[in-house]
């Protein structure tokens, strides 16, 4: 088999095809095919996916299919689901999908049953939530928790914080959740004085527990809290999040306050793990039960529905077809809803760690542009902002459109207005507008002919921009799981085509070692200048102004 994607001929078919595709207007496909949101729309798990307003036909969906099955996805999903060690670069096995498999199932992996393990841990997960929940489980005064703050970052951060927003209707009142991920010291700093150490419940969450943000947070919060209260208060106040017991006992936290995971859970994935300690609080055991089984949905729907139909393998192939053929450099992620703010800042670690790369699993280069970048902020905001350029600029960047159609809130005439504007942006970038429909509009109202012809550029719309949408009865635990899971999901699709590794992240390492050695010169003693002239330069302005 060929190494390199372009020359398969699975690729150079869909090549083949572009010939006629590049020329296509969305808004000539949706004339011609009155059943086109049928043909390009499917369903799975509590989600609905329109992807009709993509630059595609039904030859174009066929090659993709056969592009994904000529790239063996099927395959490589069930030796992902199976536990085989797909993660080559560290050895490592890749089964967050196992945090999300009910009681009864089994799955043996390097001796042991894993959801077995799994659930031995959700049941301490569920009582330890229930007794901070109830007010059971006291701080060292005798008061109940009413603060809990997550120290992690990336992985350890990202779902946690996410997932707590997106689901704020569903949280314990008495419980305020904060989150300090940043090493800048302005982000605890400006949470210490919000909370008494007295009410407030750290959690330590680091899958290696070494991660220098983190500790460095954490080490600071326990020195906060020693200044106002005993040291035997500790284990009432801080527990820990990781798959290293070692460290976690060095830093001082009992193995009886430490939730386990495993090494087979990468960061960008492990929300569904004792990482999501954060959620569980917050949403209660049963809501986080809720969440997994979602999860566990959107499993079952990429493990069984057809290529064809499977929604995880369609946004995979349409984002390949608009990376890789129609040349996108981007993807905007466009939430229709306030609590789903923080979900394009998610996608950016899962999608962008897991497949931003270069190089294949075997090590030669790729053939084809990898993961794009990923951005984007709530729709409305979004219009108000950037969308202009979504519409109007010279790049065209695919959207992704999200919405709830039943809301979570009473304000409910705010409900049509919201999923109008959604509508209506999907629609504005697939048909645009022509200068012909400028010319009529002006005419109308009476503007003079010069005016019209001068202002008719800058008033035409181009359309033919690609998007999906995305839809959900209402945001729940469960619909929040699926709809992450599909992400998870389309993420692996991609990365198994263009034959890279999507579950290491080496390329954060490098500027994690140069940061070691450039503190010591920031902090010690005057060392000779060891770096580039930009680089010497900044060290000594910070050191002069440190000083
Ligand atoms: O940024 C690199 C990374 O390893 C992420 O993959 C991970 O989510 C994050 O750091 C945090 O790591 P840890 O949970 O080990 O502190």
């Amino acid at each position: 088999m060929p190494t390199s994607l372009t020359d398969t001929s699975a690729y150079q078919a869909l090549q083949q095809h572009l010939e006629d595709a590049r020329h296509w207007q969305l808004r000539d496909l949706f004339a011609r095919d009155a059943r086109r949101f049928e043909t390009f729309s499917a369903e799975g798990a509590g989600l609905f996916l329109d992807y009709s307003k993509n630059i595609v036909d039904e030859k174009t969906m066929t090659l993709l299919c056969a592009l994904a099955r000529n790239a063996q996805v099927e395959e490589k999903r069930d030796a992902m689901f199976a536990g085989e060690e797909i993660n080559g670069t560290e050895h490592r096995a890749v089964l967050h999908t196992a945090l999300r498999r009910p009681r009864s199932d089994k799955l043996q992996h390097d001796g042991r049953d894993v959801v077995a393990d799994v659930h031995a841990v959700l049941d301490r997960i569920a009582d330890f939530t229930e007794r901070v929940r109830s007010g059971a489980w006291l701080g060292h005064d005798g008061r109940a928790i009413t603060d809990i703050v997550n120290i992690g970052i990336g992985g350890s951060y990202l779902g946690p914080k996410m997932t707590c927003q997106a689901l704020r209707p569903f949280c314990h009142p008495r419980l305020k959740m904060h989150f300090v991920s940043n090493v800048d010291g302005h982000d605890l700093d400006a949470l210490l004085p919000q909370i008494d150490p007295s009410t407030t419940l750290f959690i330590i969450s680091s899958k290696t527990f070494s991660t220098s943000e983190t500790m460095t947070n954490a080490q600071s919060a326990r020195a906060w809290f020693l200044q106002q209260a005993p040291e035997s208060g500790l284990p009432q106040h801080f527990v820990a999040v990781s798959t290293h017991l070692e460290l976690v006992t060095k830093f001082g936290i009992a193995p009886e306050n430490m939730f386990p995971f495993w090494d087979w859970v990468g960061g960008r994935y492990s929300v569904w793990s004792a990482i999501g300690l954060s959620l569980a609080l917050a949403i209660g055991i049963d809501g986080f039960r809720d969440f997994l089984a979602g999860a566990h949905a959107m499993d079952k729907h990429f493990r069984t529905a057809p290529l064809e139909k499977n929604l995880p393998a369609i946004m995979a192939l349409t984002g390949i077809w608009n990376r890789n053929f129609l040349g996108s450099t981007s993807i905007s992620i466009a939430p229709y809803h306030q609590d789903l703010s923080l979900f394009p800042g998610y996608l950016q670690q899962l999608e962008m760690e897991s497949n931003g790369k270069r190089v294949q699993m075997d090590g030669a280069p790729v053939s084809v542009a990898t993961c794009p970048v990923i951005w984007g902020d709530t729709g409305t905001n979004g219009q108000h902002a950037y969308f202009q350029m979504l519409h109007q600029g010279t790049d065209i960047t695919p959207v992704d459109f999200i919405a709830a159609l039943k809301p979570s809130h009473h304000l409910e005439h705010h409900q049509a207005r919201l999923l109008a504007n959604c509508f209506a942006q999907s629609e504005a970038f697939m048909r645009g507008k022509t200068a012909d429909e400028v010319r009529a509009d002006m005419s109308a109202q009476g503007l003079p002919d010069a005016e019209i012809a001068r202002l008719i550029p800058h008033r035409t719309f181009p359309g033919n921009r690609p998007s999906n949408t995305i839809l959900m009865d209402t945001l729940t635990p469960s619909t929040l799981g699926a709809l992450i899971a599909l992400y998870e999901h389309k993420v692996f699709v991609q990365g198994a085509i263009w034959g890279i590794n999507s579950f290491d992240q080496w390329g954060v390492e490098l500027g994690k070692v140069l940061a070691k050695n450039i503190e010591a010169e920031l902090v010690g003693q005057p060392k000779p200048a060891q770096h580039d002239s930009s680089t010497n330069g900044l060290i000594a302005r910070a050191r002069k102004a440190m000083q």
